[in-house]
């Protein structure tokens, strides 16, 4: 059974210099093409659920999924809670059995993002789950989460005591990465990557993965990014083949043969990432 410690994942992949897929899925169909294509390229995964989701399918439903799905698996695959602000969504998530957990406080003053983020951490080991930690807002709205506004940026030193103070498995820094799609090339402040990971050692979060090139990733992953977070290209994979299928098919009638459709376009999306970022063969 290979559900796996998300912390433990990032760390051997960060020691190894790939990255895990953090890829957000949406429904059953998306869950099980991310778990295809993790499968098949002998890939670790972490599959990714905003709060939205958590809401829309229903945590019980979720994670009963979560449980049918993976009780077969044979890559390590962690279930993580991405962007939470909101304390009751992560102890349910927590206490029903989520691998991690991103306490997102960059709202908060850094001092109360810290006390808080401290109290998430002390109850994520009770389950044996981890804890990614936040403190600028990543730019782009998303699943209701987020602002278009550029949001400051916290000095190295804020950045390194917070992770001490914290104990945060990951941390996930704003370096002129966007949620969404970039309007153009982004110029990523890699240098920040280098900085926090020789002062913590502990795996940074690359948020944002949409639309960045593999010369981006293989810079940030070798840097110490281990973690990269996908949602616009699941979201773009799955409108697009449900639109291509009912706008060319002439037995779009048949609502299975559209999920087959929809799944292999999902399943393919997540292979590109698993191989743009190191991780075929790593499982
Ligand atoms: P994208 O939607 O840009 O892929 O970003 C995903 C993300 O960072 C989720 O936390």
């Amino acid at each position: 059974m290979p559900v796996a410690a998300t912390g433990q994942m990032v760390r051997r992949a960060m020691a190894e210099g790939y990255a895990v897929p953090a890829i957000n899925i949406v429904n059953d169909l998306t869950l099980e093409a991310v778990l295809a294509a993790a499968e098949e390229l002998r890939s670790p995964m972490i599959v990714q659920t905003s709060v939205k989701t958590v809401r829309s399918v229903g945590l019980g439903v979720l994670k009963a999924m979560w449980d049918a799905m993976t009780v077969r698996i044979s890559v390590p695959v962690a279930l993580h809670l991405d962007h939470c602000p909101d304390r009751s969504v992560i102890s349910d998530c927590l206490a029903a059995g989520w691998s991690s957990v991103l306490f997102d406080g960059h709202a908060l003053s850094v001092e109360e993002n810290e006390r808080q983020c401290r109290e998430v951490v002390a109850e994520a080991r009770r389950y044996g789950a981890d804890v990614e930690g936040e403190i600028e807002g990543i730019r782009g709205v998303e699943d209701g989460m987020g602002s278009d506004e550029e949001g400051a940026i916290q000095t190295l030193e804020v950045a390194v005591d917070f992770i001490r103070a914290t104990g945060v498995d990951i941390f996930a820094p704003a370096i002129g990465n966007v949620h969404g799609m970039y309007r153009a090339r982004p110029a990523l402040d890699h240098q920040r990557i280098s900085d926090l990971v020789r002062e913590t050692g502990i795996p940074m979060a690359l948020h944002g993965g949409t639309g960045l090139g593999p010369d981006q990733f293989s810079d940030l992953i070798a840097r110490g990014c281990a973690k990269v977070n996908v949602s616009t290209a699941l979201k773009l994979a799955y409108m697009d083949a449900n639109r291509e299928f009912l706008t060319g098919d002439p037995q779009a009638g048949d609502p299975p043969k559209l999920f087959d459709h929809v799944r292999m376009a999902v399943t393919e999306m997540a292979r590109q990432h698993i191989r743009m970022f190191g991780a075929e063969g790593r499982a």
